[in-house]
């Protein structure tokens, strides 16, 4: 599996504390049969710095541990978007998932739906392939998620998380990961995990599951191919 949204790296936002619980998150990662991990500690103004000294030193100490564990680490980012978002990522100030075309945008629980088409337009239009983070957690497209299929006819791609699909996050926030996933409307899954604990990963868990309800093609695709499509991506 690839898993392209996690915290893993220690001492940067509200992910992992230590060095030591990024090391615990790369085995726990190999033991489930994740390959390739792209990190995006949150960028978010006024509150997450994305400090790029501090990101690519806890990135190069974790660099040998997830190799000598079988794991590939890749930079990026989760971007909260906002309106500085695309000069941001050309400037190199945040990095796109794997220095490749796509990014990683968060939008704000009430964020409304001209607010999201006007983002991915932007982001569209200077040449990057936004990701929707964790869609299901949207009240916009909670109401209605036949929106998310505007989005990917822009050409957008949906991400949703583990947690969210297991009921980890709350009924309602479940509710929409299962409605996203029945209709079809999800690109990829990924653990968005922050800790060994209250926010750890489960990304076998949920493809077996989602391979249980919806086959071992879709679960391929949601948990290996498509996001593989990103690492690909890389300029790296
Ligand atoms: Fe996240």
């Amino acid at each position: 599996m690839v898993d392209i949204h996690c915290h893993i790296l220690y001492g940067v936002d509200d992910g992992a504390a230590s060095a030591d619980i990024s090391k615990q998150m790369l085995s726990d990662a190999a033991e489930q049969g994740i390959t390739d991990l792209i990190v995006t500690p949150h960028y978010r103004r006024g509150m997450f710095a994305y400090d790029r000294i501090a990101v690519n030193a806890a990135f190069d100490s974790l660099y040998d541990a997830a190799k000598e564990r079988g794991v590939r680490i890749y930079p990026g980012c989760e971007y909260h978007v906002d309106d500085e978002m695309v000069g941001n990522l050309r400037s190199g100030r945040c990095p796109t998932l794997a220095c490749g075309d796509y990014v990683l945008a968060e939008f704000g629980h009430a964020v409304t739906f001209i607010q999201i088409r006007n983002s991915l337009d932007t982001l569209l239009l200077a040449g990057y392939i936004p990701v929707i983070a964790h869609a299901e957690r949207c009240e916009t497209f909670a109401k209605d998620v036949s929106l998310l299929q505007e989005c990917r006819n822009m050409g957008a791609k949906i991400q949703i998380n583990a947690d969210s699909i297991l009921g980890r996050d709350g009924s309602g926030v479940k509710k929409t990961a299962r409605q996203i996933l029945k209709q079809n409307l999800a690109d990829i899954v990924a653990s968005d995990c922050h800790n060994m604990d209250s926010r750890k990963n489960h990304m076998e868990q949920c493809r077996d599951l989602v391979a249980k309800e919806y086959g071992w093609d879709r679960a391929w695709e949601l948990f290996t191919t498509n996001p593989l499509m990103i690492v690909a991506s890389s300029h790296l």
